[in-house]
């Protein structure tokens, strides 16, 4: 069993029915599985979004009918090969990551799962690459340092239009998240992150609690009404 990131009573049940889920509705062929086997190899942290979480990933892009997909935060790209999948012909996910050696595994990847053609990753802090992309995108998969996150939804909606799905991982942190007095900066970011969507008319959005093999915790998914 992975090791969840927030400790529960529940921990091996929760893991259990998701392994039972992802059996039957998101299994990992060799390239997923070899993935997560290299970055395990190269000593990447075990953060990566569950075979689920990847799958429904891919099936937003799917359902969003989106060609141009933002990830904000690759570690070893396990769910840039899901998001890339899911994209049409002609269709490109780029991929902003920090840290030189997971983008660097996560390049190796993409290539082991075909998909480097589609899936480019840009290497450097995010505030430092937002800048040099070009709008729109139709789907942004904001997954990196939740301290950022309030800059990282300003940059979404410059780079969204109207109907641009807007999905952030990691906003429940087994419950962290309704602390108002956090100090913790990663809880201080998301709450203002969930403050800024609340106060934004030009979006709409809604936030899914989850619970499986990595723990408690949760997603906010918005839609960009306007711009
Ligand atoms: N989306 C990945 C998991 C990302 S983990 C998956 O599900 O497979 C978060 C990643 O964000 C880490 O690799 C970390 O190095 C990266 N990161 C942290 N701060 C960042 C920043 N300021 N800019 C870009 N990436 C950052
Ligand atoms: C962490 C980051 C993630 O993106 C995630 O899904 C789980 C944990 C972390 O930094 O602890
Ligand atoms: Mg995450």
């Amino acid at each position: 069993m992975r090791t969840p990131d927030y400790p529960s009573q529940h921990a091996e049940q929760w893991a259990q029915v998701d392994h039972y889920f992802a059996d039957a509705l998101a299994a990992e062929d060799v390239a997923l599985k070899a993935a997560l086997a290299h970055n395990a190899a190269q000593g990447l942290p075990v953060h990566d979004v569950s075979a689920l979480q990847g799958k429904m990933l891919a099936l937003m892009v799917t359902l969003t009918g989106a060609k141009r997909v933002l990830e904000i935060g690759t570690l070893g790209g396990y769910s840039t090969i899901w998001m890339a999948r899911a994209l049409p012909e002609q269709g490109q996910i780029i991929s902003l990551e920090f840290n030189p050696h997971h983008a660097e595994v996560a390049r190796h990847n993409l290539a082991l799962a075909r998909v480097q053609d589609r899936a480019e990753v840009l290497v450097g802090a995010a505030l430092d690459t937002l800048p040099m992309l070009a709008a729109p995108f139709d789907l942004i998969f904001i997954d990196a340092d939740k301290v950022n996150n309030p800059h990282y939804l300003q940059w979404a909606l410059k780079l969204a239009r109207i109907g641009t799905v807007i999905i952030a991982d990691n906003v429940v942190r087994g419950g962290a998240v309704v602390d108002a007095d956090s100090h913790d900066a990663n809880v201080r970011g998301l709450r203002e992150f969930v403050q800024m969507i609340s106060d934004d008319a030009r979006l709409d959005a809604t936030a899914l609690q989850t619970v499986g093999e990595k723990g408690w915790d949760g997603l906010i998914m918005a839609v960009v009404k306007s711009l």
